[in-house]
């Protein structure tokens, strides 16, 4: 009793000091709740629950070399790397952080009208805003404002990685049979023959094909595929829309497997090809936060491909960001501040290197199996579903550092293997279809979108509303909606025993979503899942996918604590700082002006 009574007045004590002198600088960059049981809950808010954001916003550096910064991070600590990630999709950013800087802005050409514009950016300060079921973990969401008055509704990102690693697959495999000289783009001569790709060896999808057949003076390619054109040097052309344009002599291409569906731009295919791209563009639309991002911005051969990020993804020119660090300060800093509202570098390339390093690796959705599921699953393969919802990918390279396989409500975690990997059940075909006027949208112009993207149905059973515009309420209403390319399939559901659809819906239901912090899970690969998992010495209660607890320094919890409700398992961190890393120089930031303090004592780089 004394001795607890004793270490309360001390924290009280250190709380004290430290909230004196942090409020003599009222610093902005603040955390959600960082304190414990013995804050005061005014002076640093709590969260006995631990689930919170607890650090302050700090810029992460990009590099390998300094510790703390992005790569380091990666490889020296990857648990803290994903959880710092983590953070980023779960901050509410505040106008110190630069969101809003052009709030009341909308989005999109002026109308005939002269004053109103296309759209609205959906302005909400955090990804898991919208992304957000299930809770804090990016899910799938609310249905959106888009270009057209339908509205777009938010897909889950469980398996992004995978998926964004089928979409290299795709590109590599097409790259493979149409370039026939090796130079890593289509010459107009090689510009011939269907292109087809193996998701698994022996099956094949149509992809269209490489020539202009139809004479619209573009690739006859599936629209998933985005095409860019280039002179006879391999050079971009920037303004070319078509093989018609001056000095074309070939093109090149990335697979933008992520979004429903897009027309914005002419031949753009979905949002992006990248975790990266889709995350730094949302961050700007739809929080006013640009990235500077040297790794997406660069472009070396002027080719149309930029760089490849820490993580191992190759980025391409389409997902340029609106800070383009044309005036740089002090450690390389872009003073740009594009939307003047003060805050410059408001995402930093460290930051997007995280964001990418947990979207990468975020698990991939469950299913819940029994019986019904296989007898369900051969009816969707017999009514002809797999013919886009195609099951499994093989990819040549896993680039994930850990695998969380989940059965029955309980999670395995498993390290990862580099080499190939059949991504299993993503149910997609990742090529864009027309499924007839039911689906068609029309955009605020009067244009008509036909085509979208095969949705992957892994997550589907958690993930309603259904469709690009979240229109349909149930799976039933939205296999029903199905006409066009899928009209054969739809009727063979049709003509299925009652019975029999209800094996199918069964099927589709039992492909979940689940929340990864309260997943109880075997961490420590002992094979059961402790109902006492000890961390740092502490019990911290059951065995859960908790990051922290795989921390090169893991957190320790506080344990149980008196409340005014009694007794409870506070899950608040004693080693806050040590364990997320906080004096390491490349996060270290003791002035919390939300830069390292490292950071900005090195000079501006010199622009040659
Ligand atoms: C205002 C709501 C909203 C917010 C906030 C939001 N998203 Fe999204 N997100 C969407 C919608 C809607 C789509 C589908 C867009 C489409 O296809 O047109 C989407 C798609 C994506 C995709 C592609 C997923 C796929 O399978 O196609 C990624 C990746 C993504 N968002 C990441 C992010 C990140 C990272 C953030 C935070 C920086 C974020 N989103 C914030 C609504 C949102
Ligand atoms: C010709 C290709 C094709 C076939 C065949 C097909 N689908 Fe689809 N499916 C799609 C496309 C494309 C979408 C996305 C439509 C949209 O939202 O615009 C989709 C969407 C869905 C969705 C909604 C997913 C979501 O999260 O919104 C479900 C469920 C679905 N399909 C089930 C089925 C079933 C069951 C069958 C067989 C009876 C089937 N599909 C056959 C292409 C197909």
């Amino acid at each position: 009793m004394i001795s607890s009574t004793f270490r309360f007045c001390l924290l009280l004590l250190l709380n004290l000091s430290l909230s004196l002198s942090l409020s003599a600088q009222t610093p902005p960059f603040a955390s959600e709740r960082p304190g414990g049981a013995g804050s005061d809950p005014l002076e640093s808010p709590r969260d006995l629950s631990g689930r919170s954001v607890k650090t302050c916003r700090v810029r992460a550096v990009h590099g390998t070399e300094l510790p703390g910064s992005s790569g380091w991070l990666m490889r020296n600590d990857p648990w803290l790397a994903y959880q710092r990630g983590r953070e980023l999709s779960l901050r509410e950013y505040s106008l110190a952080d630069g969101a809003f800087g052009e709030s009341g802005k909308l989005r999109g050409k002026t109308q005939d009208d002269g004053a109103t514009v296309l759209g609205s950016s959906n302005h909400v300060n955090s990804c898991v805003a919208c992304h957000n079921v299930p809770w804090r973990d990016m899910g799938s969401g609310i249905t959106i404002q888009k270009n057209s008055g339908a509205g777009r509704n938010t897909p889950h990102l469980f398996g992004g990685g995978l998926v964004e690693m089928v979409g290299q697959e795709i590109r590599r495999q097409l790259l493979a049979s149409v370039d026939r000289n090796g130079n890593g783009w289509v010459e107009l001569m090689e510009a011939t023959g269907q292109a087809l790709v193996e998701p698994t060896p022996g099956q094949q999808l149509d992809f269209g094909s490489f020539a202009d057949e139809d004479g619209d003076g573009r690739p006859d390619l599936n629209p998933v595929v985005y095409v860019w054109y280039l002179d006879g040097d391999g050079k971009r052309i920037p303004w070319a829309r078509d093989l018609s344009a001056a000095g074309v002599a070939g093109y090149n291409f990335e697979v933008q497997v992520f979004g429903f569906g897009q027309r914005d731009r002419v031949g753009h295919g979905g949002l992006s090809s990248t975790l990266r791209a889709v995350s730094s563009n949302a961050f700007d639309i739809h929080s006013g936060l640009q990235a500077h991002d040297p790794t997406a911005n660069l472009e070396p051969r002027l080719d149309g491909l930029s760089q490849i990020s820490l993580a191992g993804a190759q980025q391409f020119y389409s997902g340029f960001t609106r800070d383009a660090g044309t005036v740089l300060g002090p450690g390389g800093i872009s003073l740009d501040d594009p939307d003047r509202d003060g805050v410059i570098e408001e995402i930093s390339e460290g930051d997007m290197d995280l964001i990418e390093f947990f979207l990468l690796n975020h698990p991939a959705p469950t299913q819940t199996g029994g019986a019904r599921f296989e007898r369900g699953r051969k009816l969707f393969a017999a009514s002809g579903c797999v013919e886009c919802h195609v099951s499994d990918w093989r990819v040549p390279q896993d680039r994930r550092f850990f695998d969380l396989q989940v059965s029955s409500g309980r999670g395995q975690l498993q390290a990862t293997r580099p080499g190939p990997l059949l991504v299993k059940g993503v149910f997609s075909d990742f090529r864009h279809h027309d499924l007839g006027p039911e689906f068609h949208e029309m955009q605020y112009d009067g244009s008509q979108i036909k085509k979208f993207r095969t949705t992957p149905l892994w997550g589907v059973g958690t993930t309603g509303p259904y469709g690009h515009d979240g229109a349909s309420l149930s799976l039933e209403a939205v296999i029903r909606r199905h006409g066009g390319e899928a009209a054969p399939a739809r009727d063979r559901y049709l003509a299925l025993e009652e019975a029999e659809r209800d094996h199918l819906l069964a099927f589709l239901s039992s492909l979940v979503l689940y929340s990864t912090e309260t997943l109880p899970t075997d961490l420590d690969g002992d094979g059961v899942i402790s109902e006492h998992f000890t961390v740092a010495g502490v019990d911290t209660g059951g065995e859960l996918f908790n990051p922290e607890w795989l921390f090169r320094l893991p957190g320790r919890i506080e344990g149980w604590v008196e409340v005014n409700s009694g007794r409870v398992l506070s899950k608040a961190l004693v080693n806050l700082q040590e364990a997320y890393g906080e004096s390491l120089p490349g996060l270290k930031d003791l002035d919390r002006d939300g830069f390292p303090d490292w950071w900005l004592r090195r000079p501006a780089p010199r622009k040659s």
